[in-house]
Order: structure tokens, then sequence, then C-alpha cells
């Protein structure tokens, strides 16, 4: 219901991530994220391909809910994390599709790069009290993965691993749900609605994260007041306030006003209020953030924030497929490295998202899902004429006797 605003807070998400990526750019914090010797030539262009990914999904995601005044609310390094991991298991087109996609430069990065540079942030998140990154794999009983491919999962993706039996697919996906709502303190239950019962692995990425306000809203400040939608609908919120020296800029080329709230762990939200939404959003790109950050100005503002918690839920295989990651998705999927021998592809990406705000803080859970599953030819493939097509009547290879289009049957 609160389109424009939510819209604005997606890039807390990002900024969180961005503002630990941040000081692993320029080496000031963090060191310990470094420490196993990882060298910043090799993660840079990881964060930045990450970030890239992040701007492109929101506009592909913006497209798609613009028609139906949605929020959007994601996860760009839950999203990455899980077809990176994916990626490990991909050859040929299919692999280069999902490198290309993810933005990583096949000239510049190998896979092992962008294992490593996972392998960092991973355990980097996972160090933390009340922020969490993780992945998991939940392979059928029967199946046999590859060896090398579960190896890579566990080592640099911090995968935990589980054998289900994806013939029932009511307690398989039961099974998935549970682990996913662990992970997120019960934010996101139900990832996966229904597998389908040639489903042989399934793979998804997490992320929990729970902040405090370096300085609180006081409750007794918050008051009913309006929220305009657009210029003819208004709904009712509960608006916070604070009056506060804060860390604000305005971007006078985009015409937005950007504001920086702090948490008390290191992690930050990022607020963008545009004058325009359009512009905002296609516009914005990794420099926009990195150019905000820099000229912040500390000043002492009235800051009026409403409190809301909303939630979403995406099937992305249509938005991939247009992110030029087609192949996964069909027959022409190469996911060898994941198992010899069975012609595998993916069914489906799926991501959900929270995003609650109040005077004490902000607390934001996501996971993906990647549902991976034998092209069996027992699925019987369907050919159906309802839509314009050709018709010919021959014999043999000899002559064409009749040959039409058929545009309207009905005539
Ligand atoms: C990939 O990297 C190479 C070498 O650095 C560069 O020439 C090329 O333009 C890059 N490709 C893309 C798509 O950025
Ligand atoms: C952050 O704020 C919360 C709530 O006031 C407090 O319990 C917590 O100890 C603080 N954390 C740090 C690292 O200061």
């Amino acid at each position: 219901m609160l389109a424009p605003p939510v819209v604005l807070l997606i890039f807390s998400t990002v900024i969180c991530a961005e503002r630990s990526q941040q000081q692993l750019d320029h080496g000031e914090e963090d060191q310990d994220a470094l420490a196993d010797g990882d060298s910043d030539d090799r993660i840079s262009p990881v964060i930045w391909a990450n970030k890239e990914f992040a701007f492109r999904l929101y506009r592909k995601l913006a497209g798609h809910a613009a028609s139906k005044g949605e929020n959007i609310m994601f996860s760009p390094v839950s999203v990455s994390a899980a077809l990176a991991a994916l990626s490990v298991g991909a050859r040929g087109e299919t692999h280069q599709q999902l490198f290309t996609g993810l933005g990583f430069n096949s000239s510049q990065l190998a896979q092992t790069d962008v294992d490593q540079a996972f392998r960092t942030f991973i355990g980097n998140m996972a160090s933390h009290e009340d922020i969490s990154q993780g992945t998991a794999v939940f392979v059928d009983n029967l199946f046999q993965p590859k060896a090398e491919f579960m190896h890579v999962l566990k080592q640099f993706y911090y995968a935990d691993s589980f054998n289900v039996d994806f013939t029932k697919p009511t307690e398989s996906a039961d099974t998935i749900n549970g682990y996913v709502s662990g992970k997120t303190n019960r934010k996101i239950n139900k990832l996966v609605e229904s597998l389908d019962s040639s489903t042989v692995m399934y793979l998804l990425s997490y992320i929990y994260f729970k902040g405090n306000w370096e300085t609180q809203f006081d409750p007794k400040q918050t008051k009913p007041d309006v929220f305009r939608m657009d210029e003819i609908n208004e709904v009712p919120v509960q608006m916070m306030r604070m009056e506060d020296v804060v860390d604000t800029y305005y971007d006078q080329a985009i015409a937005t006003s950007v504001l920086h709230l702090p948490f008390n762990n290191s992690y930050s939200m990022l607020l963008l209020l545009p004058d325009h939404m359009d512009t905002l959003e296609n516009d914005i790109s990794p420099a926009h953030v990195t150019e905000w950050l820099e000229r912040m100005k500390a000043r002492k503002y009235r800051i009026f924030l409403p409190k809301f918690s909303i939630k979403t839920s995406y099937k992305l295989n249509d938005v991939l497929t247009e992110m030029g990651m087609a192949d996964m998705f069909g027959d022409r999927a190469d996911l060898s490295g994941i198992a010899d021998g069975q012609k595998l592809l993916v069914s489906e990406v799926v991501h959900q998202a929270t995003l609650d705000v109040d005077e004490a803080g902000a607390t934001a859970a996501a996971a993906t899902g990647v549902g991976i599953m034998v092209y069996s030819l027992s699925q019987t493939p369907e050919l159906k004429f309802n839509r314009p097509f050709m018709v010919m009547i021959i014999k043999c290879q000899t002559n064409i006797f009749f040959m039409g289009k058929i545009v309207n049957p009905n005539l």
C-alpha cells in the first residue's frame, strides 16, 4: 500500500552491506574481513559487481511492480550469494550467463575469485550477533552431487547441508521452510510454496539483520499522520519524530534528499526522498551512493519517518531471464558441475524479504531459494495452437497441396 516511500527504504539493506563494503574498499576498518589473506584486488570487483547487480535488479523489480503500486524490498546480497553458489555448478553458456548477469567480468574474475569473495562476505557477516548471512543446500536422498561442488559450497559459502526426500514435496518444503524460519528469527516462514516432485536439490541463502538506532525515536513523539502515496491517494501512518544532528545531503542533479541514519552496530540506513521517484529510480548508481556518503554534512534537522512493517515475495524466473540468465531455466541448462549423467535445470528462483522499522531500530530479513530438478522426458511437452498458425497439406516430399494461415478460427 505505501508505495513510494518504502521504495526508498530498499536501500537500507543495500547500504548495510554497502557501508562495510566501503570500509573494505578503503581498507579503513573491518580489517578482519581480509584477515585470511584476500587481496583487495580480487574482492573489490566482486563488491562493485554486487552493487551494480543490486541496482539492475531493483530497476527490473520496479518495472514489474510499477503498474501495481507495490512496495519493493529485497536483499541484493542474498540473491547474489544464491546465484553465485549456483554458478559454481554451472558450465558453458549457462555459467557465462550467470556470471555476466551477476555483473562479473570473466576477463577479470574467475569463479574461484567470486567464491573467495563470498567466503569473506559471509564469514564476516556470520561473526556478528543480530546479523547473519548464510547458505544451505538440501539434497535428495537418492541424488549424488559431485563432491567438488559440495566442497566449494561448504568451504566458501558456509553451506549447511541436509538430506531430504523430495518425493515427499510437502514434508521437504516444510523442512526447508523450518530452516529458513529459524535462520531469520521467524521473519520468513514460507519461502517454498510447493516443490516439483522431480526436485533433486534446493539451494538457498538467507540474511537477517537487526539494528538499534544510534539515536532512538521517542515513542511519545510518534503521532498519527498521513502519507501521500501519490497526488490522489493518502493513507494514515504512525509518524515517528526526532530533532537531532543528522547526516544529510541534497543531490541537486536528481532532486533527492538523502538521510543517513546510523545503527549502533556500524551499519546504517540510507533514506532517499526524491522529488520525482522516476528520476531517482532510473539514475541511481553505486557512484551516487559513494558520493552521498562522502559529501554528507551533519546538521540539526527535524526528522519524520513512518513506522512500518512490510513483506515482499517474488518469483524471479522472468526477471532473471530478462537480465540475460535464461538458459538455466530450460532444456539448454548446463548444470553439469553439480552432477554428471542427469540433465538438471533450475525450476524456480524465489525471494522473500521483510523490513520492520520502529522507534528502536530496524529488523530486516530475506531469503532466496533456487530449486533444481531433473529434466525428464516424462514431462510431456505441450504444443498449443492458441495463436495464429500456418497449415499445409502435403504429400510426402512432393507438392504442397494447400497452404494457409489461421488467424481467427471462428471466421
Ligand atoms: C571486462 O574486462 C576487460 C579487461 O579489463 C575490459 O576490457 C572489458 O571492457 C570488460 N568488460 C565489461 C563488460 O565490462
Ligand atoms: C545498541 O543499543 C541497544 C539498545 O539501546 C543496546 O541494548 C545495545 O547494547 C547497543 N549496542 C551497542 C554495540 O552499543
